[in-house]
């Protein structure tokens, strides 16, 4: 065994340690020390391994083996010390196997200690080993072989690893030969290969192998992360070449590293290469992406997606957006920086965040940080529509009209305004109400305050923040309604003495068509308290298109009260009452049938004086007139002013050159009986000289009444008696006979004529100013 490594310790002596482990080879009979062979104990170890040779030194122990090899005495230690001799590194360019000898003992027969041989690449982690021994203490040298598929440029070092156990024993290994072809029981790996993968994703190492296929529990994948990974196939290309394929799943980040495939055999174990799995994170954009601008259906973005974690390249981007309420979701792919999303619905919230993609299966990573923005409101669809009239009143209107949703508001800010106007007075009312109505399924809405019989027209505003729709226009007419009252001061009257003609003008809000006025009337008073009045009141009717009426058969000096009141369809409105009062009438004096006197004398005459009718006001004064009577020709013409209104007292008639005075005046009380009176008594009555009548002249005697009531005076007269001349004159007679026989005077009259012409020239330029009328107004 020793004489092998000869050659090689002498070697060793002349050159440097850095360029020694090429000298190596690896094997080692342990013939000689075990650092000639370019083995070497481990740094970190508990105890080391001893090397014995029992031909220098016989063994104590009948456990022990015989012969030049390293060796671990576990006697006297404690469970889990570690002692761990390492071969030099190897750098190969060939298939080649490593056989070694290994021995277990213990007195007790179970194992002293574990032995476990690693094997790192180009001095990497340690691993877990490869190899190990279990099962019992045997006690006796075996063999085993290690196929270990790494070349150059890659150099390898193995270990072999003691850990005792709380037995007490031996472990040895001897000859370990580098032998210059594949191992003979356990196949070789020919390659792994590297693997790229994104997170999340399945890592597939396809490992080729030269030998006999083993069964899939012999294949193992180690992994940097000591995860099993579960053999997915294995594929047999013919009895010298077999393919197994593992799969690291769900791959993260921390699955990143190297991983070698093994397979273990009766005699050995097959070692891979090292592959790395590399796993990459899908990118992700570290910002959300920017809103350039925004409209009612599009938004412009910047994807903002320079920045990222995870891990490039970057060979696909995508715009993934939804709206937060969750009813609507898309995803576009984009290929530029800015990105325009079309369709989108007005007034909706939506998110938009960035998908980015690098190569290989899974390699989208997940959504970046998403923007939130809002569409803008697109301008109404239409006005409402179906604009109805559902209900009419006086004063107020209802309309309907189609309840619409938000794709016809497009927006969710809208509000919905009845606009209406209507005239009144010739002035145009416009007015504005908001519907609070308008998210109702049977939307409705009353417009109150308005004038009755009047043409509304109504539409309906809808409006949004971007613009406004109005709905068809509707004209309605309100109803009628009762009309106001007829306007007091348009009611007037003109009033005589037993009518009344009344007119009014329709009420100033007529609502309505007037269909007829109602005047009730009614006497209220009298100047005169004997009156009955119960009878005086009536209700006339009168069609709407007149405005006025005569009332007739009324009492004289009576006050009515008219109460008016208009109508439309809907009935009357409030009434309105006026008085008027009828002109008073002269009180009708008492017939006398004869004008002569009961008795009479030369300068008296009786008469009797009986009381007056009052008509409508009562009598206030009765006089006695005596008036001359003188032949003229404008008698006649004088005829019809019979009545004295202006008192003259005797003593200013001549004065006045009045052809009447006033002989007496009696209150009405006097006069309450018929009186005899006497004429010319000489006696003075109301400060009026009834003066004797003179003899020689005729007269004739008026008995007056008069009534004063309402500022007026009314004065009715008769005559009642007339007396001749006593002495015989020739002048009494031409009335008589003026008036009864113009025949008689037919001869004289051609004498006369020019005379009475004359003087009635003279007398009717002087009496002009007289009386005109027996009425007159104080
Ligand atoms: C093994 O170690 C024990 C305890 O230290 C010792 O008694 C024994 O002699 C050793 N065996 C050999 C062969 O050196
Ligand atoms: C292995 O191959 C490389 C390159 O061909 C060579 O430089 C090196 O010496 C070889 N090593 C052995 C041990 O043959
Ligand atoms: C030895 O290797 C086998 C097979 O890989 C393994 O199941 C066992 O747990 C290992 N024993 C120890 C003590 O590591
Ligand atoms: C891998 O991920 C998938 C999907 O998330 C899951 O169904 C499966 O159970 C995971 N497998 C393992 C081994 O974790
Ligand atoms: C709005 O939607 C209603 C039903 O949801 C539909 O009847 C109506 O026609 C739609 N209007 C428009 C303008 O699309
Ligand atoms: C309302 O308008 C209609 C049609 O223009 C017209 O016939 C009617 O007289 C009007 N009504 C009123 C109260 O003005
Ligand atoms: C109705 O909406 C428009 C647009 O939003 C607004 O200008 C207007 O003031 C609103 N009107 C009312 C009464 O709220
Ligand atoms: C007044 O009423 C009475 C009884 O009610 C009646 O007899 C009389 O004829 C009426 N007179 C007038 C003028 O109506
Ligand atoms: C008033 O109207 C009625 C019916 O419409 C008609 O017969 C009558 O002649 C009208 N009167 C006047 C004064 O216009
Ligand atoms: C008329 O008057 C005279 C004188 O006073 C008197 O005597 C005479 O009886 C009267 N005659 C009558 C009818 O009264
Ligand atoms: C008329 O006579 C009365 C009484 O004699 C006197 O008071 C009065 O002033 C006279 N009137 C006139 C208008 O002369
Ligand atoms: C009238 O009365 C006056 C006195 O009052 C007297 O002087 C006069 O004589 C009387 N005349 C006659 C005719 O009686």
């Amino acid at each position: 065994m020793g004489k092998v490594f000869a050659s090689c310790l002498l070697t060793l002596a002349g050159l440097l340690p850095a360029v020694a482990f090429e000298t190596f080879s690896g094997s080692c009979s342990f013939d000689e020390p075990y650092q000639s062979c370019g083995y070497s104990q481990s740094e970190h170890n508990d105890f080391n391994w001893e090397q014995v040779n029992t031909l220098l030194k016989p063994p104590s122990d009948p456990w022990m083996p015989s012969g030049s090899f390293m060796m671990v005495n576990t006697s006297g230690r404690f469970a889990g010390q570690r002692a761990t001799l390492l071969l030099p590194q190897l750098k190969e360019n060939d298939t080649h196997c490593i056989d070694f000898h290994y021995f277990v003992s213990s007195k007790s027969g179970s194992l002293p200690g574990f032995l476990n041989i690693y094997v790192t690449v180009n001095n990497g982690p340690l691993g877990s080993p490869i190899w190990n021994i279990s099962g019992t203490a045997t006690g006796t040298w075996n063999r085993a072989e290690l196929a270990i598929s790494t070349f150059w440029p890659n150099f390898y070092q193995v270990y072999f690893e003691v850990i005792t156990s709380e037995q007490n024993g031996y472990l040895a290994i001897d000859e370990v030969k580098v032998l210059g072809h594949p191992c003979p029981k356990t196949p070789h790996f020919i390659w792994v290969k590297n693997v790229d993968v994104n997170a999340g994703q399945f890592a597939s190492f396809v490992c080729m192998a030269n030998g006999k296929a083993k069964t899939s529990d012999q294949l193992w994948l180690q992994g940097a992360n000591r995860r099993d990974a579960p053999l997915k196939e294995i594929k047999v290309h013919n009895d010298r070449r077999f393919v197994a394929t593992f799969n690291v799943v769900n791959t993260t980040k921390r699955d990143a590293g190297n991983y070698r495939c093994m397979i273990r055999t009766e005699g050995g174990v097959g070692v891979s290469n090292y592959a790395e799995l590399v796993v990459k994170e899908p990118p992700v954009p570290i910002a959300p992406p920017q809103l350039s601008s925004v409209g009612a259906t599009y938004m412009w973005i910047q994807l903002n997606a320079n920045s990222i974690n995870g891990d490039g390249p970057i060979i696909q981007r995508e715009v993934e957006y939804r709206t937060t309420s969750g009813s609507w979701y898309d995803i576009q792919p984009v290929d530029s920086s800015s990105y325009k999303i079309g369709h989108l619905d007005p007034d909706t919230e939506y998110e938009i965040s960035v998908l980015l993609t690098r190569p290989g299966e899974g390699g989208t990573g997940s959504p970046g940080p998403a923007l939130r923005t809002r569409t803008k409101c697109a301008d109404p669809m239409h006005g409402p529509r179906k604009l109805q009239v559902v209900e009419i009143k006086s004063r107020q209107i209802t309309i309907r009209w189609e309840p619409f949703g938000y794709n016809v508001t497009r927006c969710h800010r809208y509000n919905l305004t009845i606009l209406y106007k209507y005239q009144i007075g010739g002035l145009e009312q416009v007015r504005e109400e908001v519907s609070w109505d308008a998210e109702n399924t049977h939307p409705q809405h009353i417009i109150t305050n308005l004038s009755p019989f009047t043409n509304v027209s109504v539409k309906l505003v809808l409006m949004n923040p971007e613009g406004r729709k109005e709905s068809q226009e509707l004209i309605v007419q309100t109803d009628e309604d009762v009309p106001s009252a007829v306007p007091l001061e348009s009611i007037q009257s003109s009033t005589f003495e037993e009518k009344i003609f009344l007119q009014w003008r329709e009420p100033a809000q007529t609502y309505g068509i007037i269909t007829l006025y109602e005047i009730s009337y009614k006497a209220v008073s009298s100047f005169d308290p004997e009156i009955d009045l119960s009878n005086q009141s009536g209700r006339i009717l009168k069609s709407g298109n007149e405005t006025h009426y005569l009332f007739f058969g009324l009492y004289p000096g009576t006050t009515y009260s008219f109460t008016i009141r208009a109508s439309t369809a809907k009935g009357f409105g409030p009434s309105i009452t006026s008085q008027f009062t009828t002109k008073i009438s002269a009180p009708s004096m008492p017939a006398y049938e004869l004008e002569t006197p009961l008795n009479q004398t030369d300068s008296t005459v009786t008469v009797m004086l009986k009381p007056a009718q009052s008509r409508g006001a009562p009598v206030s004064v009765y006089q006695i007139i005596v008036e001359e009577e003188r032949p003229r020709r404008t008698k006649k013409t004088a005829e019809a002013l019979k009545c004295y209104p202006i008192p003259i007292h005797f003593q200013n008639s001549s004065i006045l050159n009045s052809q009447y005075y006033f002989a007496a005046e009696f209150p009405p009380t006097v006069l309450s009986s018929a009186l005899l009176f006497t004429v010319g008594d000489n006696k003075t009555y109301s400060g009026y000289w009834n003066t004797p009548l003179l003899p020689h002249k005729s007269y004739s005697v008026y008995y007056q009444a008069a009534s004063r009531a309402n500022g007026e005076t009314k004065i009715d007269c008769v005559r009642i008696a007339t007396k001749g001349a006593a002495t015989h004159k020739p002048d009494p007679e031409p009335e008589e006979q003026s008036d009864h026989t113009v025949k008689i005077a037919g001869v004289i009259a051609g004498i006369l004529l020019f005379v009475i012409i004359f003087l009635g020239v003279v007398l009717v330029m002087k009496k002009r100013r007289s009386y005109n009328s027996y009425t007159y107004y104080l």
